[in-house]
This record gives structure tokens, C-alpha cells and sequence, in this order.
């Protein structure tokens, strides 16, 4: 299992849901950060020139898969959030010690695919 955290240009972010939703991947966490990707903006002040970093507004897109979907979730991200500027952003594959369902109990790999409660099966 691994969890895969992507940061994308909020502009992306519809983009990158579709594709993941043809992927079939279903479970994931949003959060709108601030980063920064390593390009400096240099600013003049009255002492010479100083070099400022500036945040810029990003989502992080966290995903928990089992192995089979590493591969497909990479790609859809890979695919859907480039635009070939600078800044489009990261997409990093971390392991996964645990996981577990907190509605059932259940572990790892039964726990990490989204399932249909009860009265949808
Ligand atoms: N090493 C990193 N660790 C954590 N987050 C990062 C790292 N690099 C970039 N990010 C996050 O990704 C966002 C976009 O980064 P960015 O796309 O500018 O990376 P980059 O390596 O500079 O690539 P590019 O050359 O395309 O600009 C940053 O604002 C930050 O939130
Ligand atoms: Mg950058």
C-alpha cells in the first residue's frame, strides 16, 4: 500500500479529479497549502537587491492505494495536472505501515478500497 500526495496548481484540481475518477480511484483527502517550488523572485530595496520567496496557493491531493493502483493513480495526476509551466508541482509515492476502516475494524488491504455501505450492495 502506499500513500501518494500530489501538489497541483489549483486550477488543475477538476482536471485531476476526472482523471482519477476514470482511474477508478475513489478515496481521497484535499487540502488547499502554500508552497513554494525553489524559484526566487528578486525584489530591489533601498540596501541593494535582496530575493524574496513567495508562497504560491496549491492543492494537496492525499490518496491511500493498494500496489495495483499506484501505477494508474500516478499517471492520472501526471497527465491531468501538467500545463508545461514551472509550478505545476509534485506527485510523491510514500509506504503505508497500516491502514485500517474505522467503520469495520477491517485492515490494509481490505481497507483501503472505497466499498458501498450496506444498502448499495
Ligand atoms: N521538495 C518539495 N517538497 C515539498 N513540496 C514541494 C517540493 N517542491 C515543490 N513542492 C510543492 O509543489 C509546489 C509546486 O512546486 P513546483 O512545481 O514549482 O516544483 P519545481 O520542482 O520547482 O518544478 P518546476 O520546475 O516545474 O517549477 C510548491 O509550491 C510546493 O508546494
Ligand atoms: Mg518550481
Amino acid at each position: 500500500m502506499k500513500l501518494i500526495v500530489a501538489i497541483v496548481r489549483p486550477e488543475q484540481l477538476s482536471d485531476v479529479l476526472e482523471a482519477l475518477f476514470h482511474a477508478e480511484v475513489k478515496g481521497l483527502t484535499i487540502s488547499r497549502v502554500h508552497g513554494h517550488g525553489g524559484e526566487m523572485e528578486h525584489v530591489e530595496n533601498y540596501r541593494g537587491t535582496t530575493v524574496k520567496m513567495a508562497l504560491a496557493e496549491k492543492v494537496r491531493i492525499e490518496i491511500g492505494v493498494s500496489n495495483h493502483f499506484v501505477e494508474p493513480t500516478v499517471r492520472a495526476i501526471l497527465g491531468a495536472a501538467r500545463t508545461g509551466e514551472v509550478g505545476d508541482g509534485k506527485v510523491m509515492v510514500l509506504p503505508i505501515e497500516k491502514i485500517y476502516r474505522i467503520r469495520t475494524g477491517e485492515e490494509d488491504q481490505a481497507a483501503v478500497t472505497p466499498v458501498a455501505p450496506p444498502d448499495e450492495e
